[in-house]
């Protein structure tokens, strides 16, 4: 039979920095959501990648003196190994630097224009560089990037421009016909109020400033500039516009885009307006989905509070912080990371409930049936509750899967798991096991339980791909099988159990959190490292240019210090005085955190020897002695002439 296809995508990532947990969910989520619908007979194409032009990208690069594309590579190499490691099974990942890619956007960038949907003008605006972002006066929030907090620098260019605006009524009557667009709803609503019904702006769609990005063809000077490059992989990776379009064909329009909040202006409007000139049909659904904060805030490096997925993988395992994630960021509103309820998450829900149903399950059909699961004999009114509740729960996973509602999904297992645990407490299979002539009931319960454990790994096999295998290696379970949950009874009795490692060992919350938080600071400290080490890379900018008559102008000389002493009340500045050639002067100097009188006293130094003298503090200062410090004057050294006689000229 062919199958139905189901086509998915996340959002492709900009190869800029390091991944964090927020960053992940998009991904994970999407994992999760292309596994079940595999596991529910679909033919699932799940598409990721990378989102890798831009000037930024282009600076970075420079900054590093290697090519953009050497750049992006590794970073690439590093988001895959990151998708690898958080199980992540995609079907395609796209480079938008992949040739197919960056051919089929100048096909679509030239129809646009041909078709007059795209025009040639010039842009000034507020520009936001690490956002690649222009903005207007009014979106500026104190004066700087409504998105990043970072200055915006006024910034001209010739420009083509998308026009936008001839295609959004087309667009709010679409919205408004289709309720199931746009998710969840409230998203919806702030796309049409706040930016369609207000009216649109043409978008700029070209730069010329530089020159990583796909080349427009017909005019060199230009690349194309973000959205279009970024939004059409979603149907180039399917073949739009190189000749063969059989996945176009089968896949296109999208089952779903699942993205972050941050990017729903971008999916909603641009690109279905960009579809819609391209005669295509628009994707079924655009799902935007919360944000993972810490302490109630953004993700920032320079706040400390970057949660690196890596690490937590490294300490607790992929599926715990596969589940947390799943689960803990609520359906389309923001959820919160926070170590101390992660692991409590994890020791109640994954290792007591699950890990405990798991263990003792196998323990008790090792220990009263030799490790073979035996038939269900002996069926009782109890067992129809937890019975009908595996029943009924594929299909109420299914619906809360195909509405993005993943902690709904989940919570319908966890109910199956919390029932067949209550289970063991009502049928007290210990006390069963004491009487030979209750050994078929004591057989049913287990074989139950049994059952219940397979529903449960069948239905999480999605969200916890590596905890199911181990469930079913531990159950004897061979196949994977969503159609044979039907029926309460596709466990085989005389199923060999082999009792395994606990799934989930319990962890010492107190001292996870302080090992947590030692790595925490460790991690700070290299941070701070590498901030202050790149800090004391950058230099101030150079002063504007003067003549060789300007320099000539000061008169630098060598003189000794002959007698030093502190001002009082003036912790900062030590009094001195030097020795020009037999005449003594007095020099009034900010060096008092460097240097003791003591030091000082017969060294020589370098004297702006002609500098109006001026009174500092009530004193005399005739001259300024040269010293050579840090910006922040943290580190500061003054310039030794050495023992040149004194009145030398410095030049
Ligand atoms: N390159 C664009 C997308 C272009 S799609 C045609 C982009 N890339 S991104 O790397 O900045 O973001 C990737 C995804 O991570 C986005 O869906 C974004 O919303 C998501 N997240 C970034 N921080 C996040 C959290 N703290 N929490 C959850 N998701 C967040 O945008």
């Amino acid at each position: 039979m062919c199958k139905k296809p189901y086509y998915i995508t996340t959002p492709i990532y900009y190869p800029s920095t390091k991944l964090h947990i927020g960053n992940t969910y998009t991904t994970v989520a999407a994992d999760a959501i292309a596994r079940f619908k595999r596991l529910t007979g679909y033919e699932v194409m799940f598409l990721t990648g990378s989102d890798e032009h831009g000037q930024k990208i282009q600076r970075i690069a420079e900054e590093k003196g290697i090519k953009p594309i050497e750049h992006v590579d590794e970073i690439v190499a590093g988001i895959k190994d990151l998708w690898k490691l958080m199980n992540v099974n995609y079907d395609k990942f796209i480079r938008t630097t992949d040739y197919y890619h960056v051919e089929a956007v100048q096909k679509i960038f030239k129809k646009l224009y041909d078709q007059g949907d795209i025009y040639k003008s010039s842009y000034e605006g507020l520009y936001c560089t690490p956002c690649e972002s222009f903005w207007t006066e009014s979106q500026l929030v104190d004066g700087k990037c409504p998105d990043c907090g970072r200055p915006v620098e006024t910034s001209y260019e010739e420009a083509y421009f998308f026009k936008m605006s001839k295609y959004a009524d087309r667009l709010i009557k679409y919205i408004e016909d289709h309720p199931d667009f746009i998710q969840p709803e409230s998203r919806k609503n702030e796309m049409l109020n706040n930016f369609l019904r207000p009216g649109l702006q043409d978008l700029c769609v070209s730069r010329t400033s530089f020159d990583w990005g796909v080349p427009v063809t017909f005019d060199e000077k230009h690349v194309v500039y973000v959205w279009i490059d970024a939004l059409s992989n979603y149907i180039t990776a399917l073949g739009y516009g190189s000749g063969n379009e059989e996945l176009m064909d089968k896949f296109w329009p999208a089952d779903v885009h699942l993205i972050g909040k941050d990017i729903l202006r971008f999916h909603t409007i641009y690109w279905p307006i960009m579809l819609m000139a391209l005669d295509l049909p628009l994707p079924k659904k655009i799902f935007g989905h919360g944000w993972l904060l810490v302490d109630g805030g953004k993700m920032s490096k320079s706040k400390g509070n970057v949660v690196d997925p890596v690490t937590l993988v490294e300490n607790f395992g992929v599926d715990a912080v596969r589940y947390y994630l799943l689960r803990e960021i609520p359906f389309g509103a923001d959820g919160l990371f926070n170590n101390e309820v992660f692991i409590k998450k994890i020791n109640s829900d994954l290792c007591n409930d699950l890990g405990n149903l798991l263990s003792r399950t196998v323990a008790m059909v090792e220990k009263y049936f030799d490790g073979v699961i035996p038939a269900p004999t002996v069926k009782e009114d109890i067992d129809d509750e937890l019975i009908n509740l595996a029943l009924e729960a594929p299909k109420k996973v299914e619906k809360a899967v195909d509405e993005l509602n993943l902690p709904k999904a989940l919570e319908i297992i966890f109910e199956l798991i919390g029932r067949a645990n209550k289970y063991i407490d009502e049928t007290t299979p210990w006390i069963l096991a004491k009487d030979e002539e209750k050994k078929e009931r004591l057989g049913t319960v287990l074989y139950n339980l049994a059952e219940a454990l397979r529903f449960a790994s069948v239905l999480i096999s999605p969200f916890l791909p590596g905890t199911s295998e181990k469930i079913n290696e531990q159950l004897g379970i061979t196949a994977i099988d969503f159609e044979s949950l039907e029926g309460f009874d596709g466990t085989a009795p005389g199923t060999k159990v082999n009792k395994g490692e606990s799934l989930f060992p319990r962890i010492d919350v107190d001292k996870k959190l302080e090992e947590l938080e030692a790595l925490r600071a460790e991690q700070m400290k290299a941070i701070k490292a590498k901030e202050e080490e790149e800090k004391e890379k950058e230099m101030k900018p150079l002063k504007e240019e003067i003549t060789i008559d300007d320099f000539s102008k000061i008169d630098l000389r060598v003189v000794k210090v002959i007698d030093c002493e502190p001002i009082k009340k003036a912790n900062k500045l030590l009094k001195l005085k030097v020795d020009l050639n037999g005449e003594e002067r007095q020099v009034v100097s900010g060096i008092a955190k460097h240097y003791k009188p003591e030091d000082l006293i017969g060294k020589y130094v370098v004297l702006v020897a002609n500098l109006k003298p001026v009174k500092l503090r009530g004193e005399l200062s005739q001259g300024m002695i040269l010293a050579a410090s840090t910006d922040d004057d943290s580190i500061l050294t003054l310039v030794d002439p050495g023992k040149l006689p004194t009145g030398s000229e410095v030049r």
